[in-house]
């Protein structure tokens, strides 16, 4: 069983990618929506949470442990690695990806707060764009819209905080928190099409393939 964790329905779209490569593999999807937002918490709270959340997965039979979620990641993935024997897939914003894919040299990163002021992700950008221009944007309700399906109030807030950066001449978006994938289509409407959209949900799925073919070469299966 693969055991995905998030703090509500935004693990959801990297549940959907697993699901196409290892359409017979049972998962256990965890929406912890009692802790949501994982994005606003300090990181030791996180720490304390994920690691009850893997604890319960684990009991249940879990033999890897995605967590679906951005901002629980960059606070805790080395953390739950060195707690825990079962192999846990992380998500990270696209930054490399973003950089590969933008001529213009102007990228912005939409992400919870935790996610945009983590070392984690400075990690990547000082690593992938010497040469680029990163926009890191902090949305601190965006993810609770999506989560309580508020359609009007989310566009409201994308609009919003878009307007200050629409003239910075980005042509990359990374939707670095896995709820803004789930309304990727509405961010692409007010961003407009010539911006590039990029989301990690897909490379996220490769990486639990290979682990759980490699769990099962183990086991001789
Ligand atoms: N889905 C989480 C992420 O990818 C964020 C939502 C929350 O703040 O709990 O960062």
């Amino acid at each position: 069983m693969i055991g995905i964790i998030d703090s509500g329905i935004g693990g959801k779209g990297i549940e959907k990618e697993i699901r196409k490569l290892l359409p017979n593999v049972r998962i256990k999807y965890l929406a912890d929506t009692k802790n949501f937002p994982y994005g606003t918490k300090k990181i030791v709270v996180l720490h304390n949470i994920l690691e009850n959340n893997i604890k319960e997965l684990s009991k249940k039979g879990a033999r890897i442990i995605v967590l679906a979620c951005n901002s629980a990641t960059v606070s805790s993935v080395k953390y739950l690695r060195r707690k825990f024997d079962v192999p846990i897939v992380g998500v990270v914003p696209a930054i490399k990806p973003a950089a590969e894919a933008t001529k213009t040299k102007n990228i912005a990163i939409f992400a919870t707060p935790i996610t945009s002021r983590s070392l984690a992700q400075d990690d990547l950008i000082n690593k992938y764009c010497k040469d680029i221009v990163v926009y890191k944007i902090p949305f601190k309700n965006l993810a609770g819209l999506i989560e309580r399906g508020k359609t009007d109030a989310i566009t409201y807030e994308v609009i919003a905080v878009w307007r200050k950066y629409k003239d910075k001449n980005i042509d990359t978006i990374v939707l670095g928190c896995t709820h803004y994938t789930l309304i990727r289509k509405e961010i692409q409407k007010i961003v407009g099409k010539n911006v590039k959209i990029i989301d990690s949900n897909i490379a996220v799925a490769k990486q639990v393939k290979k682990i759980y073919d490699r769990l099962e070469e183990k086991n001789g299966r």
